[in-house]
Order: structure tokens, then C-alpha cells, then sequence
């Protein structure tokens, strides 16, 4: 069992949410069927949020009702706010996410609070889901670094994460938003969330923007996180961070697991195929950095064959 890692795609929120693109609310639940028959057992399906502020989520609602296996997956909503928890609880949300981030400045960009009301609102959201018995979870956002602020320190994220543990979350995700983190640092940070949270609580949010997501990845594995958030392909990126390349890609980490002995559920040839069909519902190239020779390996693709020298 200590050998199982769970990947946790937010391709249908995070990925979607940066494209310019708006997909509909029946596209998206075609996505997601396909990444539940890749075997995907976690997945973050959308946000019940303004739709003036982030139209590629509109019709949450609608979206939630119909989700596929309901069972088997592990569906989370990201709310912004009471009115979004709300919402998503009335929808028929079992895991609700709140996002934390952790300097003053990203906050007030995203979404028009204060660090310090960002930080109640996500404590009492912690408090009414599990009044409500619902999977409460956290992002501390910006972790590592803030576009705006610069580097965080450590403590300041342990510190947010005892709040948010102590409001009743029942995980926290440490979040590098911006793809700013390197492997010393996700050690440095988890050394210290150690004293505070238990590992089986903590998952990580890595962008690949400086290609460093996989290498953190390692370092979080040998501090004892065993679950991971990717978005298919590789897909998303960062408003505030230009030419960023996105979440870490779920075909790179699921290789990089399976390859170290680790299990994830989730079939490598069904996903390679899957990524094509996204990459025609999305308009546009996606792909990790193993994408092209996946093809190689699972759909005979020669295409991109290999060259000498
Ligand atoms: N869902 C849907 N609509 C919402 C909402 C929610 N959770 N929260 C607020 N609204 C609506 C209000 O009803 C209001 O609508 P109106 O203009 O038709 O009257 C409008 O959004 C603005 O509400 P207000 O309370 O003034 O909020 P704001 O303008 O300060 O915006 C957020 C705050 C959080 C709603 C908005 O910034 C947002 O949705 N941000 C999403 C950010 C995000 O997803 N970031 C990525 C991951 S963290
Ligand atoms: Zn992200």
C-alpha cells in the first residue's frame, strides 16, 4: 500500500481554467470521462466560481449532476468563497477545495481579499465542511515563491498550515503556482511542514514552468508525500508568470512513478491516446516532456522518430 501514489489530475480546472479557449460544461465532462477510463482516481473537476472572472468554468453546477463514476473517483470543486461553497455543496460536492495563498498581494490579484480574509474565509469554509462532513482540503498557494512578493519562507506556510488543519482541512497542498520551487526547497519546506502535518495529509502542486516539477516530485517522494496534483499533457500555465509551461504533466509523473517501482492506476498506452483526443478538444499541441517518445512506445508513432548525432 506504501507504494501507491495518487495523481490527482486538474486538468479540468487548473489546465482549462489558463487556455483561452471556454469549453462547455458537456465538453468538459467528455474530457473527464476520458480521464477516468485512463484509470484517473482523483480528479478535480471544476470551480464554483464567478463566471465574469473565469468564464472556462461556467455551468459548475450542471457539470457536477452528471460526473461519471462517482464511486470510483475522487472529485474535488475548488471554492473561491462561502457563496462557492455553497454552491458546490448544493451540487453534490464531496470534496471541496480552498486556496490559500499565502502573500498578501496574490490574494488581493486572485481574488480581491486580504491574506488575513482570505485566511478566515478559508478556515470557516475548513469549519462548515466538516460540520457538513464534507473532505475539506487546502492549497497553500504561492509556497515557494510569489510573482509579487518574492520567496516565501517556510514558516510562514507552516504556520498557514497549522490554521488550516486546526479549521478541520483534511489535507493541505502545498502549491508552487508559478513553477518557481527546486528540489532543496520542497525539501527544506516538507522537513519543516513535518512537525506540523502528517505526510499522509500533504500533497504537492508543481508547475513545470522552469522543468523542474519531476525533480521535486523526487524530493517530496523522499520526504514521504504519496500524492501529487498533473493536468493531462501538461496543459495550463500561469497568467502572471509569461511563457510558463503549465501544470506538471500527468504522463510524466505517471512514468516517472510506474518506472520506480511506484503504483498509480493509471494506464500509460490509454492516456498516451488520450492526450490526442484533448489535444483536438482543446485546439492546441499539449505533451510532457516524454509525450513524444510515449508515442514512440504505445501508439507506433515514428513520426517523431529517433535521430543520431
Ligand atoms: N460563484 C459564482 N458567482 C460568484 C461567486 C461564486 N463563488 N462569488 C461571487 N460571485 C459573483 C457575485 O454574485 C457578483 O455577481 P454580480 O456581478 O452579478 O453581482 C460577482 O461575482 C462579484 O462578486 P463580489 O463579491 O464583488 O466578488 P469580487 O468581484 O471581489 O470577485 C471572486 C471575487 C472570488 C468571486 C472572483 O474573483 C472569482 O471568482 N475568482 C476566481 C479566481 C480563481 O478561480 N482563481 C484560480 C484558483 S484560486
Ligand atoms: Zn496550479
Amino acid at each position: 500500500m506504501s507504494q501507491w501514489v495518487t495523481i490527482n489530475e486538474v486538468g479540468p480546472r487548473d489546465g482549462l481554467q489558463s487556455l483561452g479557449k471556454v469549453l462547455t460544461a458537456e465538453k468538459r465532462l467528455q474530457l473527464i470521462q476520458g480521464l477516468v477510463d485512463c484509470g484517473l482516481s482523483a480528479i478535480e473537476a471544476t470551480s464554483f466560481v464567478s463566471p465574469k472572472a473565469v468564464p472556462q468554468m461556467a455551468g459548475a453546477a450542471e457539470l457536477y449532476q452528471q460526473l461519471p463514476d462517482t464511486d470510483k473517483v475522487r472529485y474535488a470543486a475548488l471554492v473561491p468563497n462561502v457563496r462557492g461553497y455553497t454552491d458546490a455543496k448544493a451540487a453534490g460536492a464531496h470534496t471541496v477545495n480552498v486556496v490559500l495563498s499565502v502573500t498578501d498581494t496574490m490574494n488581493r490579484k486572485n481574488i480581491n481579499m486580504s491574506l488575513e480574509q482570505t485566511a478566515q474565509v478559508c478556515a470557516e469554509i475548513m469549519q462548515q465542511a466538516a460540520a457538513d462532513q464534507l473532505n475539506g482540503q487546502a492549497y497553500l498557494a504561492v509556497a515557494f515563491e510569489c510573482p509579487f512578493e518574492g520567496t516565501v519562507d517556510p514558516q510562514v506556510v507552516t504556520g498557514f498550515a497549522q490554521q488550516m488543519l486546526e479549521a478541520g482541512a483534511k489535507k493541505i497542498i502545498i502549491a508552487d503556482t508559478i513553477g518557481a520551487a527546486n528540489p532543496a526547497q520542497v525539501t527544506t519546506l516538507l522537513n519543516q511542514l513535518q512537525a506540523v502535518v502528517p505526510m499522509a495529509q500533504v500533497a504537492c502542486h508543481f508547475h513545470d514552468t522552469r522543468g523542474m516539477a519531476l525533480a521535486n516530485v523526487y524530493a517530496a517522494l523522499q520526504c514521504g508525500v504519496r500524492e501529487f496534483d498533473t493536468a493531462i499533457g501538461g496543459m495550463g500555465g500561469c497568467p502572471f508568470s509569461p511563457g510558463a509551461s503549465g501544470n506538471m504533466a500527468t504522463e510524466d509523473a505517471v512514468l516517472m512513478l510506474e518506472q520506480m517501482g511506484y503504483q498509480t492506476g493509471i494506464s500509460l498506452p490509454q492516456l498516451t491516446q488520450f492526450i490526442g483526443t484533448a489535444e483536438a478538444m482543446v485546439e492546441r499541441k499539449l505533451g510532457g516532456h516524454s509525450y513524444n517518445w510515449l508515442k514512440r512506445q504505445y501508439l507506433n508513432d515514428t513520426e517523431q522518430g529517433a535521430h543520431c548525432g
